[in-house]
């Protein structure tokens, strides 16, 4: 695997592969790589012959009190997992590569609607960073196709938006989440939890199941579902930050005739924000 840190080489890697007639799949991670991102590793590599990770911590998605600084940065560990999986390249540019104007006057990438409500209300900005820093990528590698996680369900929303709203010629492929033995979706962040808090934090996934089920026997008293969704999170010792019934393609609000819907969570174990989701289909 080819280590590059700057656009320059970036592009000439990805034109070399190109030039043997390759077909380029691009895997965009901030790192601290787990088997969640080494599945989209993977899955890059059934469909692209020639596959570019990133490792970058995007400074630009982060809000002012969130954790940028404490971000796990393990580039050796991740390294050594790309190798693993296969990986032809490996992008990892400093923040001066990245944004060499600065990022106060930085060009952003606005994806409204889906962006809004979820995570978007919770972390203003957010989005916009997700969106700019992809469409960055996207411009540097030029993929023929980018594979996101579904854990990261709106942000994958955003994406696909995106790519449609301004013609971006990628194929987005979206990879399910990876969950330990427990049910917890794998993520950096579960890193954070003290070992008490790991016992407790399947009760997230555990609750969406819950009332996916509920749904599925009939029920469609989403407000009073939500309640007690929200009072089985509480019980279990998270603060709920959202829990949402929503359509899937549209993220927007579900009613009860909606009949492809995801249920999407963020909740707080202590100082660290957990997501989730559950997408399912009524039919069938
Ligand atoms: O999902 C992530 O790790 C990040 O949001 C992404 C897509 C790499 C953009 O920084």
């Amino acid at each position: 695997m080819n280590i590059v840190k700057t656009v320059a080489d970036l592009r000439a890697a990805v034109a070399r592969a190109r030039s043997e007639g390759k077909r380029i799949g691009l895997v965009p991670t901030m790192g601290n790589l787990h088997d969640g991102h080494i599945a989209l590793v993977k899955k890059a590599g059934q469909r692209a012959d020639f596959v570019v990770a990133s490792i970058f911590v995007n400074p630009l998605q982060f809000g002012a009190n969130e954790d940028l600084d404490s971000y796990p940065r393990t580039l050796a560990d991740d390294q050594a997992k790309l190798v693993e999986a296969n990986c032809h390249l490996l992008f990892t540019p400093g923040v001066e590569e990245m944004y060499p104007g600065g990022m106060q006057y930085q060009t952003q990438v606005r994806v409204p609607g889906v962006s809004e409500g979820l995570c978007g209300q919770s972390r203003p900005g957010h989005f916009d960073g997700v969106s700019t820093v992809v469409t960055k990528l996207f411009n540097m590698v030029q993929p023929d196709i980018a594979v996101f996680g579904e854990k990261d369900f709106q942000q994958l929303a955003v994406i696909r938006n995106m790519v449609r709203d301004l013609n971006m010629p990628v194929q987005i492929i979206g990879e399910p989440i990876v969950r330990r033995a427990d049910g917890l979706a794998l993520s950096s962040r579960n890193g954070y939890l003290t070992p008490d808090e790991l016992q407790k934090a399947p009760v997230l996934q555990q609750t969406l199941r819950t009332l996916a089920n509920a749904i599925e026997q009939g029920r469609r008293d989403y407000p009073a579902l939500l309640a007690e969704g929200n009072a089985a999170l509480s019980a279990a010792g998270f603060r709920p930050d959202y829990l949402e019934i929503r359509e899937a393609s549209t993220l927007r609000p579900a009613d009860a005739q909606a009949t492809e819907l995801v249920i999407l969570a963020a909740a707080y174990l202590g100082k660290t924000r957990l997501i989730d989701n559950l997408a399912f289909s009524l039919h069938g």
